[in-house]
């Protein structure tokens, strides 16, 4: 079967690999239809490594994606071939004490698409497990279904935020994953969300939804603008999306007494944080690794019309450019938000 194979640090190739995995009873065959570029999947491409998981055999790319079934297992329910679908990427052990809790996200044995030594999704077929398969109403296309995943971690932040209707918040950093968590946040119930970033573009673009203010960080004062929006009281949730060093230390300030704040953004080496200040507000500080039962929520946000990922899609690539799709997402192009590539 044709994929984009990773073969290590920046050598990326189309080749023949064979269907990952067998079918059980409990999987299903699902043919690959349209799969988003992620920024794990550029940094791998590009560095060959993310902290402790590095490329070291060659390893299919891809984990945001749709597609459609041709083949259920005996025991499946409430699945059929020709069902289009969406497919989450990391599958964890049922019985690990993480899967029990239902924090699966955090089960150490989780095996997630494109996460050396695990293979993706950018392949013609994938066997997946029917439990992590999602199928799409009839208004949801297969390339907002792509979109699903990186929709799941703004709306695993909105819930971390605990948002409660009318809530103001901040998001720093208006990438993919900045502009999903600002969505989530309406979506959530927030009266109002601002948005930072140093990129007039993607500024633009998240401020084209009802309810989001764009803040350039480069001409305004961030801190200003929301001390003056909120009567000098503060936001009530700030959620980190840019992994930049250089806004924790002022990232108590954007919250009210009693705030929220919810660290999405990764920096890549440890950056420090003023616990006294953290104290004096007695804020509430908590974190996202990808997301835990959200997949079927997404999918109803969209299908029901509140949260349109369509137009943050930036440029779709046909299979066989998809090495140029790759070239594109490293050029990290202002006005691009997500790639797709069409199998
Ligand atoms: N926790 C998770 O589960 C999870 C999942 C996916 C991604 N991430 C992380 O989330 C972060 C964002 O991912 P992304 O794909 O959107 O990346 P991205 O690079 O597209 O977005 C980061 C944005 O932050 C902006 N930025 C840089 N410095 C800034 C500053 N000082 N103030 C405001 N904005 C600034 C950049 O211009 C960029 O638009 C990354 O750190 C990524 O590793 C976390
Ligand atoms: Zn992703």
């Amino acid at each position: 079967m044709k994929s984009v194979v990773l073969e290590k640090q920046g050598k990326m190739a189309i080749k023949d690999m064979p269907l990952q995995g067998e079918m059980t009873p409990e999987s299903v065959r699902i043919a690959v239809k349209n799969v988003g570029i992620c920024g794990s999947d550029v940094h791998y491409y590009t560095h060959g490594r993310i902290g402790p998981f590095i490329v070291d055999a060659p390893m299919i790319l891809g984990h945001e994606a749709s597609g459609v079934i041709v083949e259920i297992g005996k025991n499946v329910k409430g699945l059929a071939v020709g069902d289009k679908v969406c497919m989450e990427p990391g599958i964890p052990n049922a019985k690990s004490r993480a899967s029990k809790l239902g924090i699966y996200n955090l089960d150490p044995d989780v095996q997630f698409w494109a996460t050396p030594p695990v293979h993706g999704c950018l392949i013609e077929e994938v066997i997946h497990p029917a439990e992590f398969t999602f199928k799409l109403p009839e208004q949801v296309s297969l390339a907002e279904g792509a979109m699903v995943e990186p929709l799941a971690i703004g709306l695993q932040a909105a819930k971390k935020a605990a948002i409660t209707p009318g809530d103001v918040a901040v998001v720093i950093g208006a990438g993919t994953i900045g502009i999903m968590c600002a969505i989530s946040a309406m979506a959530g119930g927030c009266s109002r969300v601002f948005i930072t970033d140093v990129k007039r573009e993607k500024l633009d673009i998240a401020a084209s939804y009802p309810g989001i203010t764009a803040i350039d960080v480069t001409k305004e004062n961030p801190l200003e603008i929301v001390k003056k929006a909120t009567g000098n009281w503060g936001a009530d949730v700030v959620i980190e999306c840019s992994g930049a060093p250089a806004v924790y230390k002022d990232i108590t300030e954007y919250c009210c007494p009693g705030g929220r704040i919810v660290l999405v953004g990764i920096p890549i080496d440890p950056v420090p944080m003023d616990i006294a200040r953290i104290q004096a507000k007695e804020l509430d500080i908590s974190s996202v690794f990808r997301y835990a039962n959200i997949y079927p929520r997404a999918i109803e946000l969209i299908a029901s019309g509140q949260i349109d990922v369509k137009k943050l899609i930036s440029g779709t690539f046909p299979f066989k450019q998809s090495l140029a799709a790759f070239e594109r997402a490293c050029e990290m192009r202002a006005g691009d938000v997500k790639l797709q590539i069409e199998l």
